[in-house]
């Protein structure tokens, strides 16, 4: 959620900035803005892209800036309310990731001391109290500030006459960039991949500051030492729609999905996850449906009893002990409900694994065990290749436990036939305009979950998944000529009770389509899978039409796919 960057050198920082919130845009983009320092803070935002925003800067000297991408939290989408935010008094400007959850109280106390709020946002409250901190010790005053917050909040500021950026990380990730002009600080590793490959991940509740020529971190007021590591990673390559480029990098992404695993996986991870009594897998939204799929395949294949929970649902899980053994999916590693369940697992003394597509992400860090799907960077909003990926790791997973190697002529199979699906479209006009159903059992229902995931988020209209048996408990009082039904059917068990479930949906009226590796079902339009080598193989295949179908509905109804209205990528507020 909300991209954040700043650059302090030798070079002008217009320029990086904007070029750092263009990469960044993903992670929110209903505002953006730009605060550069030196003797004077001009800050220039507006409601809307980056590249409208660049249109509104003038040419700067300016060597010091920092700038922020929106995701709506606090007050409306609008150039009032986009980052950053100016003290009262003109000399501190701060852009800002995170909830304030104690917003209210601390507004008060500000205007109660005659300050007045410009904008609706609580993240305005961060450079008021810095403002009002003695300033003879920033590290003590971005500190004090820090702890008068609650919630998630890690922030940047700048001040009037100072060439140094104060940065404090609280859940929200940050990471340092040395580089050879000047230093950089980004919410996200790739705004610094152009630039250094060297950096410092910051953890939670330390401070740092950055000036053109040194970086130093404290915590508790003390300057502490932090290994450098290597932050490089590839950027991505520019094209017109990330979603598309996504689908078609899944049979890249399953081989070096493949790959990762045989390279990583610990001997010591299995044996700790054979040694639990219960296995929990926690995950959001794209990534709890790889979860569900998880604990399919670790049942069926490593006979493990195993529960899954969405991130923000998990204070519910009433057993969490010594004796489970957690697992955290997720695509970024940063969202802020599954990392605020790895914190619960551990203080109740579960071990943890992750499987995460971002190596130096703070769910990666937090946990014993990490796993890296190597799927490449996700820029699109809605996940595609990180979710066939997921799939196959936790399939790789539950082979591992039942003590079997995956062969690698399996995968290259699956990612050519992969390759192969993605030249098939079942999209048809009237999935614009009807309200769709996604259908399956036992595993396909899970795709269908996924499915429909898809089209909501990219499409912006009513889907539904369904377990195809229950629809006849009540649901099926919704079809009529004014639906199209997915039905998805991968498992020979279940064909009959899918072919009965077509039928009953035709007897209303409602279009049916297909998508089989069981043969005829009886929809109106059939799209046949491959035969694999194993059927719990297949929704990673599966789901490919179901992400294609979604994006043809996006296209064709004038949405851009890739930024999907009132979403962010990586949510990092919970
Ligand atoms: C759906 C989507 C979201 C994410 C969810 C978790 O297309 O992208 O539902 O799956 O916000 O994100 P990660 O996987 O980064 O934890």
């Amino acid at each position: 959620m909300c991209g954040i960057i700043g650059y302090t050198g030798t070079e002008y920082a217009k320029d990086i900035i904007i070029e750092g919130l263009s990469t960044l845009e993903y992670r929110g983009y209903d505002s953006a803005g730009v605060a550069l320092g030196g003797d004077s803070i001009s800050i220039y935002k507006k409601s809307g892209r980056v590249s409208q925003l660049n249109d509104l800067i003038p040419n700067s000297f300016s060597k010091i800036g920092i700038g922020h991408t929106r995701w709506a939290t606090h007050g409306a989408p609008t150039s009032r309310n986009a980052h950053p935010h100016l003290s009262f008094d003109g000399t501190i400007a701060i852009v800002h990731n995170g909830i304030i959850e104690n917003c209210d109280v601390l507004k008060k106390e500000i205007t109660s001391r005659g300050i007045t709020f410009q904008s609706d946002t609580d993240s305005e409250i961060i450079a008021h109290l810095l403002a009002l901190e003695d300033q003879s010790n920033m590290v003590q005053a971005v500190e004090n500030v820090a702890k008068k917050i609650e919630g998630s909040s890690s922030f940047l500021a700048i001040r009037k006459g100072d060439d140094n950026i104060y940065c404090h990380k609280k859940n929200a990730a940050l990471t340092i960039g040395i580089g050879l002009d000047g230093n950089y600080i980004a919410s996200d590793m790739l705004a610094l991949a152009d630039h250094t490959k060297k950096g410092i991940v910051l953890s939670d509740d330390e401070t740092a500051i950055l000036s053109k020529d040194s970086v130093s971190v404290y915590k508790d007021g003390v300057k502490i030492k932090k290994q450098l590591i290597d932050i490089s990673c590839k950027p991505p390559k520019i094209c017109p729609c990330y979603m598309q480029a996504e689908i078609d990098e899944i049979p890249t992404a399953l081989q070096n999905t493949y790959d990762s695993f045989y390279s990583t996986i610990k001997k010591e991870c299995i044996e700790d996850i054979k040694k639990a009594e219960r296995i929990a897998i926690i995950a959001c939204g794209t990534a709890y449906h790889a979860g569900l799929y998880g604990k399919e395949v670790i049942e069926i294949l490593a006979n493990k009893p195993c529960e899954v929970y969405i991130g923000s649902e998990y204070d519910r899980a009433r057993f969490i002990s010594s004796k489970t053994f957690a697992i955290f999916i997720s695509q970024s590693g940063e969202t802020a409900d599954t990392l605020a369940a790895v914190n619960r697992s551990k203080e109740l003394g579960a071990k943890t694994l992750s499987i995460t597509n971002v190596a130096n992400s703070s769910i990666t860090f937090l946990t014993d065990y990490a796993l890296i799907l190597e799927a490449g960077p996700e820029i699109a909003v809605a996940a595609t290749k990180s979710y066939n990926s997921q799939l196959l790791m936790l399939y790789l997973l539950a082979n591992e436990l039942a003590g079997k190697k995956v062969d690698k002529e399996v995968v290259k199979k699956l990612a050519e036939e992969a390759a192969m699906l993605s030249t098939h479209s079942i999209f048809t006009e009237s999935m614009a305009k009807d309200n769709l159903f996604f259908i399956g059992k036992g595993i396909d229902e899970l795709s269908a979950m996924e499915g429909a995931l898809k089209f909501k988020e990219i499409t912006y209209k009513m889907a539904e998944a369904y377990p195809a048996g229950e629809l006849k408990h009540g649901t099926i009082a919704l079809m009529d000529k004014h639906c199209t039904v997915i039905a998805l059917a991968t498992n020979e068990k279940d064909k009959q009770k899918l072919t009965v479930s077509v039928s009953e949906i035709k007897a209303r009226h409602a279009k049916t389509i297909g998508i089989s590796a069981v043969g005829e079902i009886g929809c109106d339009i059939s799209l046949f899978l491959p035969k694999l080598s194993d059927p719990l193989l297949y929704p990673i295949l599966s789901i490919i039409p179901m992400q294609l179908l979604s994006l043809s509905t996006s296209f064709h109804l004038g949405i851009n796919p890739d930024k999907p209205r009132n979403l962010a990528k990586s949510v990092t507020v919970v």
